[in-house]
This record gives C-alpha cells, sequence and structure tokens, in this order.
C-alpha cells in the first residue's frame, strides 16, 4: 500500500490581487489534511472510496471532468501506464469543501503523490506542483496557482503568479484563529465577479490591487521581523480593500468585527471570500477566547493554528 498526505492552506495576505500578479502570502494548516491510500486490488478496474464525499465508484462510471477522476486520467497519461492497473483507492479528507482552505487542491496532490509513487512514476515537487496547477485549471477557470504551491510544499509561501517559489522567514512564531462562516462559497463566482468589476474600470481596480500587493509586500516584512501590532493592522488594511472588491459578506464581516473586539491584533477575510473563512491573529493566550466569541457569533467551526 501507498499513502500520502497534504494540509490544508489559508492565504494570509493579497488573494484576488494574486490572480492580477501581485504577491500574496500564503501558510500550510497542518490541522486539517487530506489522505490517500493506494492498493493492488484483486477487483478488475480502478474503485475510488472517498466517504466524505460519499462516492464509491469504480473510475470509468465516473464522468472524465469528475475531480478526482480527472487526477486519475491525467497522472496515468502522464507517466503513460497502460493499461490501467487494478486499485483501490481511498480518499479521506477533513478539510472544509469550498470555503478556502484548499481542500481541491490537497487531494490533487495527496491522489498524485500516492498514485505516482504506488506505480514507480518518480514525480518531484515541481512537477506535482505544475500537474496540480493543470488540474485546478480545469475546476476554476483562472487560478492563481497560489493553493497548489502552498500545498505541495507544505511551507509558509511568498507566491507571485507565473514567478519561481520564495518561502519566508518566520521572526517570531505567531497564531491565527481561522473561523469558518459555514457558507459554501465557489471561488471561481468571486474570481469571475472581481474580473468583471476590473473590466469595467481597469485604472481603477488596478489602483487597487496594487495597494493590496503593497500590503502583502509590506506583511512580508513585518512577519520576518516579527512586529505582529503591524501585522495586525496590515490585515484590516487588507480586509477593508477586499470588501471594496464586494469579495466580503455580512457574516464575514460579522466575524472579522468580533474577532477584532474579542481583542484580535487583527482579522480579515481569507481564500476567495464571499462565504468560507476568516482569519485573525492573537497573541497565543488570546486564541481561545477569540475562537469562543466567534463561535458565539455563528461561526461554524474554529481552528487555532500557529505559523512557524
Ligand atoms: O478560496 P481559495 O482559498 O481557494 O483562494 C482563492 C484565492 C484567489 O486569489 C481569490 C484566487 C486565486 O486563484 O488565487
Amino acid at each position: 500500500m501507498t499513502t500520502s498526505s497534504a494540509p490544508g492552506k489559508i492565504i494570509l495576505f493579497g488573494e484576488h490581487a494574486v490572480v492580477y500578479g501581485h504577491p500574496a502570502l500564503a501558510v500550510p494548516v497542518t490541522q486539517v489534511h487530506a489522505d490517500v491510500e493506494v492498493a493492488d486490488s484483486s477487483r478488475t478496474g480502478i474503485w475510488i472510496d472517498a466517504p466524505d464525499v460519499n462516492l464509491h465508484a469504480e473510475l470509468n462510471t465516473l464522468p472524465s471532468d469528475h475531480p478526482i477522476a480527472s487526477v486519475i486520467h491525467n497522472l496515468f497519461f502522464l507517466s503513460r501506464v497502460s493499461p490501467f492497473p487494478s486499485l483501490n483507492i481511498k480518499i479521506t479528507s477533513k478539510i472544509p469543501v469550498a470555503s478556502g482552505l484548499g481542500s481541491g487542491a490537497a487531494v490533487t496532490v495527496a491522489l498524485a503523490r500516492a498514485l505516482s509513487m504506488h506505480i514507480n512514476y518518480a514525480m518531484t515537487d515541481e512537477q506535482v506542483n505544475a500537474f496540480a496547477y493543470e488540474i485546478e485549471k480545469l475546476h476554476h477557470g483562472t487560478p492563481s496557482g497560489i493553493d497548489n504551491t502552498v500545498i505541495t510544499y507544505a511551507k509558509p509561501v511568498y507566491f507571485v503568479k507565473g514567478q519561481a517559489i520564495e518561502t519566508f522567514q518566520v521572526a517570531k512564531p505567531f497564531t491565527i484563529v481561522i473561523g469558518d462562516t459555514g457558507i459554501s462559497a465557489p471561488t471561481k463566482e468571486s474570481v469571475g465577479d472581481v474580473r468583471k468589476l476590473w473590466e469595467a474600470d481597469k485604472t481603477k481596480w488596478e489602483d487597487v490591487f496594487d495597494k493590496v500587493g503593497a500590503i502583502a509586500q509590506e506583511a512580508r516584512n513585518s512577519i520576518e521581523r516579527g512586529k505582529m501590532k503591524e501585522l495586525g493592522e496590515l490585515m484590516n488594511q487588507n480586509h477593508a480593500l477586499l470588501q471594496s472588491m464586494t469579495a466580503s459578506s455580512p457574516e464575514l464581516d460579522k466575524l472579522v468585527s468580533v474577532a477584532r473586539n474579542a481583542g484580535a491584533l487583527g482579522a480579515k477575510l481569507s481564500g476567495g471570500g464571499r462565504g468560507g473563512n476568516m482569519i485573525a491573529l492573537v497573541e497565543p493566550n488570546q486564541a481561545e477566547a477569540v475562537a469562543k466569541s466567534l463561535l458565539e457569533a455563528g461561526a461554524k467551526n474554529t481552528i487555532i493554528t500557529q505559523v512557524s
């Protein structure tokens, strides 16, 4: 049997503007992960068991654009495996779907790694990342590539679309509380709506994206110098710019202000927005109190994670 696991992720700064070439910061969230087991099967066919999404099927009964089927077909095409071996594939994931935690990219990365190792087709991290980006493009339109990158490398990433990946140093580990609105919001839609705004007034929105990019750059400097107050303030500024892009929602705004009032140093939505998750930067001893306030204000779930 061959196994592989990939973490969730959150975007700390720069979502949406990153699609237009500006920098963004993202970090892995190891508390949630996607796990894949691949084993030879005595039954003919490729049998997929993914209980979290209620999927129990043979590969050929799935439409070829099904997210899991497309990973398997594309990987076998790339590795030139023919005929397909008989396999049992088990996929489990505790990463909430469509909430900005990278569930799709994590399943793709874990599945590509487990399958390729099982058939002795060696893939470097660069190849896994490029493969996962192609799969993201199939399902998400015009993704920047930040999700597959941070999940493949499982490290903090300073990401600029089309450029070599850079990680950054965390001078002083810091604590983030993630609050889930429980509202599932497809990233493709919010990215599409931001694109419409941009198409209608490129000068205006490029100025906004420039500001977001400058915040991401400054945030990297704050993290590298361990300046947490500055970092919190930058989160607040980034959230305001995301609101102007229509990426927020009443539920996200509520959780963001609840976190600030409960003592967070700063808070913002994270990822595509409209629903999904928000994040709050907190002193470690405030993390539990902020998480509790978020739950009382309607968050469906919270995760406390340390970035180091
Ligand atoms: O919703 P998520 O976490 O998959 O993040 C989307 C981030 C965007 O910048 C909005 C889109 C992208 O492809 O980078």
